[in-house]
């Protein structure tokens, strides 16, 4: 029996999550496997009415579990970085969630948004780094006497060569934020996408960073991807600039297999890899520890003002399921339901508004369970 804490949070996450468990419980039905789900309330609603955001005693109770499936966080209601930082990647840094899996799949029937580009054109992994670089959370804004002081410590510990002229006598306010990586950090996280390439037979890594800008941290990032590469025969690499990627998403998307890349840029480019594989309402994503307590989560957010209408496209969170049967180990279920989905998206009858149809949220969830019913997965 698989013991899942279920985290639907805000806006459309409760809408597309029901339909993901749904689903996962018609291929668990099928496929004879047990889930108990174990729900939690956190999100917007919960911090507006008690304070409590993601608790301790919480994350605890479930580093016993299995996994945790999560809708979406994020509300207007709330100011920005308040859920994100407690909730989401709390959880993300509390079980050491180091890498962020979000594959680029177009699938055949889902409107292609690039021009002359087809289902085997567009298929591939960006493996997102997942507790560094900017997301460390380390920073400040400053003024008057404490910006002062605070220059000058940021002039001795990291050598900065703060060039704009600040007059310091007067109120005016500075603000840093860093960013930081670590060797063995990356180490795990390039192995990783080396050794994703060799499982799936891809046979090309590709390495996201701006190491002619950000020289030091990226520059430790290249030093440590050509010492893995040496590791892995007959698997192709280069480097990339973040900023040249994404012309190469767009120009070409069927060079790429596997994508490997820190995690502020991996966060940016999967938004754009999620638009040239049909939309946010088809990206699924995983935030994975190899060995540790994994979170399955879409890439889209919470879409608040979609929210209640039941007009979400529950495709990305039940693809996301799919990840996680897989991770479980439950390959079969995975299978079958990835699928259902192809034939609901190829078919095209029932089809949600992002993809230009009218079909609801749960109609769509239906079909997807309809479909299962008739698969047969030896
Ligand atoms: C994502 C999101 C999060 C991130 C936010 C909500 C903290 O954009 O999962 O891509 O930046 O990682
Ligand atoms: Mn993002």
């Amino acid at each position: 029996m698989y013991n899942i804490a279920l985290i639907p949070g805000d806006g459309i996450g409760a809408e597309v999550i029901g339909e993901g468990r749904k689903v996962i419980e018609a291929a668990s039905c099928k496929f004879g496997i047990e889930i108990k789900w174990n729900e939690y309330p956190f999100g917007a609603e919960h911090y507006l009415k008690t304070g409590e955001l993601m608790p301790d005693v919480a994350l605890k109770e479930i580093k016993d579990m299995d996994a945790i499936y999560l809708g979406a966080i994020g509300d207007p209601r709330v100011k920005p970085g308040i859920l994100e930082k407690e909730i989401l990647l709390k959880t993300r840094f509390y079980f050491d969630q180091y890498i962020n899996l979000r594959p680029i799949k177009l699938y055949k029937g889902v409107p292609a948004p690039l021009k002359d580009k087809n289902p085997e054109d567009i298929n591939f992994y960006v493996v997102r780094e997942n507790t560094e670089d900017f997301y460390i959370g380390i920073g400040g804004r400053f003024k008057g006497r404490a910006h002062r002081d605070h220059l000058e410590v940021l002039r001795k510990l990291y050598k900065a060569k703060i060039q704009v002229d600040f007059n310091l006598e007067q109120e005016e306010e500075i603000a840093y934020q860093l960013g930081l990586i670590s060797k063995p950090g990356t180490q795990r996280v390039i192995k990783y996408a080396f050794e994703l390439a060799k499982k799936k037979n891809m046979k090309r890594v590709t390495s996201v960073d701006k190491a002619n800008v950000l020289t030091y941290i990226y520059g430790l990032w290249r030093d440590v991807f050509e010492e893995i590469s040496a590791q892995y025969e007959g698997i192709e690499t280069e480097f990339t600039f973040v900023d040249a990627i994404t012309m190469w998403f767009i120009r070409k998307p069927e060079w790429f297999r596997v994508v490997v890349a820190p995690n502020t840029f991996g966060d940016i480019i999967t938004d754009l890899g999620a638009m040239i594989q049909g939309g946010l309402g088809i990206a699924a994503g995983a935030n994975i520890n190899p060995e540790g307590l994994s979170m399955f989560e879409p890439i889209h957010g919470s879409a608040p003002k979609y929210k209640g209408k039941s007009v979400a496209n529950p495709v990305a969170t039940i693809l996301t399921g799919v990840m996680m049967l897989d991770h479980l180990g439950e390959t079969k279920a995975a299978q079958a339901i990835e699928n259902a989905v192809e034939k609901v998206l190829s078919e095209g009858k029932v089809r949600s508004h992002d993809l230009g149809g009218n079909s609801s949220t749960v109609e769509v969830g239906d079909e997807v369970v309809r479909k299962l019913k008739e698969i047969n997965i030896k």
